[in-house]
């Protein structure tokens, strides 16, 4: 179950899977219309051995991650399924529901090394520590040529400060001309920023999209070229056309954060999902 050239013992499938089973009983409901399509589980389990792989030893930040494959990463170590992964990880979005989520399951599971911070990627990038390296699996840019992805990658080499990897997980179909389209334009604006592709591996991940459920996404590796942190420049807003068709046709941003109303238990039924009706009134 794994992609490294290091030697790994065998992991425990079913420990780790039902650890994943954990974090998805905690992770908040998707909003479509803000492209939270979530990845199957199958899938973020052998997502987060690669990425604990990938980040091993290293800080790493997400730029949003409604997947929750951050959790996944740092409660596989934890519950030591893994004996590799990031020794710290910080989780950047702007739905209060996932930042809540992760640092509630942070602090009921002891992660000290996980944690989760509100902000919307189109203000600047607040201050914040270095990381080694990145991960995003953005609004995949279908109506806006992949302009909504290269915007995270760019808080991505931003917490990098220029050096450093990123992991883009983005749209990937041989038979549809959008996906070719946008990695085309994400891999010549990370080249632009003195990053070039260090590594893909195609269609990889299957997810919970109902208008396309044959849609995969890839794993796109960055790399800093050498000495590229003298490119590093102050963090400004994103404006104007780069935010045209942002979340699909049409949908330019408009939120600036998503509030958590009501503290959920999403392992759990709701009350007003359902009704009791008392056996004597049925019979
Ligand atoms: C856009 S979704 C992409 C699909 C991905 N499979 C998922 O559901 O997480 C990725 C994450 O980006 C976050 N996000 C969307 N717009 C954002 C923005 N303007 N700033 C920061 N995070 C954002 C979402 O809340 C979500 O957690």
């Amino acid at each position: 179950m794994t992609n490294s050239p290091r030697e790994r013992t065998r992991i425990d499938l079913r420990k780790a899977i039902n650890a994943v089973s954990d974090v998805v009983q905690n992770r908040p409901r998707p909003l479509r219309e803000f492209d939270q399509i979530h990845m199957k589980t199958g899938d973020m389990v052998l997502q987060s051995e690669m990425v604990a792989d990938w980040a091993d030893g290293k800080n790493l930040a997400f730029i949003g991650d409604g997947d929750a494959i951050s959790v996944c990463v740092a409660y596989l170590k934890k519950r030591e399924v893994l004996d590799f992964g990031p020794t710290k990880i910080m989780v950047f979005d702007f739905d209060e529901r996932t930042v809540e989520a992760v640092k509630r399951f942070a602090r009921h599971e002891g992660i000290e090394h996980l944690d989760a911070q509100l902000y919307n990627c189109i203000e600047a990038m607040p201050d914040c520590d270095k990381y080694d390296c990145f991960y995003t699996n953005p609004p995949w840019g279908a109506s806006n040529m992949g302009e909504s992805v290269n915007l995270f990658v760019q808080r991505g080499i931003e917490v990098v400060r220029y050096e450093g990897e990123g992991m883009i997980v983005i749209a990937d179909d041989d038979d549809l001309p959008w996906p070719k389209q946008v990695l085309a334009n994400v891999q010549s604006y990370s080249r632009d920023a003195g990053f070039y592709v260090s590594r893909m591996q195609r269609k990889l991940h299957s997810y919970h999209l109902d208008d396309a459920p044959e849609l995969r996404s890839c794993n796109l590796y960055i790399s800093s070229l050498p000495d590229n942190g003298g490119r590093c420049r102050p963090s400004e807003p994103a404006s104007g056309e780069k935010l045209a068709n942002f979340y699909g046709k049409s949908k330019e941003p408009r939120v600036r954060y998503v509030k958590e109303r009501k503290r959920l238990d999403y392992g759990k039924a709701h009350e007003d999902e359902y009704e009791l009706i008392p056996l004597e009134d049925s019979q």
